[in-house]
């Protein structure tokens, strides 16, 4: 028996559902509205299971009952396939809308970290001294009095410790070092000098780069923390024309060729004669600016021959001869990168730290 015209409608029908249904998956954009399809075709109330009830209530007749069941099951099946199939997905239209990497996209370059203006100017410091011979010697920050005052021939309760506004740990409870004196955060690089001498003997070139601590009020020029590069040549016969030519030679290389160091006399307790040195203003060349006050002139460093009785402190024999001098880093890094502030060096902003490669 052919299908009669009534058949013909129904199966239009089922097509018209089965086409939307997909569609309506297709459309869907997650899970809750994968369900949503689901419920409206699929669901006790569903439009599609209403076409099985149609087919279970024996309006049809065997063949054309046979004829259509199969075609209702096949729809069934492949809406249930298209829902398994999308809810895999992640419940997106997008074809990789889950969690699968788009490789069309730019790619995301590593952070690279760099050296800090602070580390670099040590770096070009030590190595300029390192050229001719100099060994980078380190040392602790917690220091003992002993190492950081009294061996330097800073006599106790000589006013010459004021100098310094020194960070000394807490008495209560009692933190002394081994010798007996006060612990404290070292106010210069020269203990380091004590240490090395009481482990070695001469004839040696160091250099030590490290940093120090001050109780300075804090402003534009000081910080209760920076960086400071000591040096320190013991051996027979050295003398202050010695000292001059290794600062010269190291000024020239790390400012230029033209430019010149000026010494002052001084006084330091573990230096004698001690002298401070004034680099030719590196902005105006020696001809006077705002930088250097109109003086042409840019303070330095400090230096001298080593004082007898830092020697007898470490246990050397009288006769002994050898030069020291310090530098800070930071105010030689802010003339050379033109920084206006100290405090910039230790704030960790990244779009001053970015500017040195
Ligand atoms: N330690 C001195 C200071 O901090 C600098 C210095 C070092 C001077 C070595 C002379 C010799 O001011």
């Amino acid at each position: 028996m052919p299908p009669s015209a009534d058949s013909g409608d129904r199966e239009r029908e089922l097509e018209t559902l089965l086409s939307q249904a997909l569609e309506a998956l297709a459309q869907a954009k997650d899970s809750a509205a994968l369900e949503e399809v689901r419920i409206k075709f699929l669901g006790r109330k569903g439009t599609l299971t209403a076409q099985f009830e149609h087919l279970r209530s024996n309006a049809l007749g065997a063949e054309e009952k046979a004829r259509f069941g199969r075609k209702l099951n096949d729809a069934k099946r492949r809406i249930e396939e298209a829902l398994q199939q999308k809810r895999r997905e992640g419940g997106s239209s997008a074809p990789h809308a889950s969690n699968a990497p788009d490789l069309t996209l730019p790619g995301r370059l590593p952070e690279a970290g760099r050296l800090h203006p602070v580390t670099q100017t040590i770096d070009e410091i030590t190595s300029i001294f390192r050229s001719i011979g100099f060994s980078v010697v380190d040392g602790p920050e917690l220091e003992t009095d002993h190492n950081n005052f009294t061996a330097l021939n800073f006599p106790a309760d000589h006013p010459s410790r004021d100098g310094f506004d020194t960070f000394y740990l807490a008495k209560d409870p009692p933190r002394w070092s081994e010798d007996g004196t006060p612990l404290l955060l070292r106010t210069h690089t020269s203990p380091v000098q004590i240490r090395f001498m009481k482990r070695r003997k001469p004839p040696f070139m160091i250099i030590v780069p490290g940093r120090v601590f001050r109780r300075d009020a804090v402003d534009a020029a000081h910080c209760f923390q920076f960086h400071q590069v000591e040096g320190l040549t013991v051996g027979p016969g050295i003398n202050f024309g010695d000292l001059k030519g290794v600062l010269d030679f190291w000024t020239k290389r790390m400012f230029g060729p033209s430019s010149r160091l000026r010494f002052r006399p001084h006084y330091f307790p573990f230096t004698e004669p001690s002298a401070e040195a004034d680099l030719s203003c590196v902005f105006c060349n020696a001809q006077g600016c705002r930088v250097c006050g109109q003086k042409g002139w840019l303070e330095m460093l400090g230096c001298g021959m080593v004082h007898p009785n830092v020697f007898k402190a470490v246990g050397y024999p009288p006769g002994t001869t050898g030069f020291a001098f310090g530098m800070g880093v930071e105010r030689i890094a802010m003339f050379r990168y033109g920084i206006e502030d100290i405090r910039h060096f230790f704030e960790n902003d990244v779009r001053l730290l970015s500017q040195f490669p």
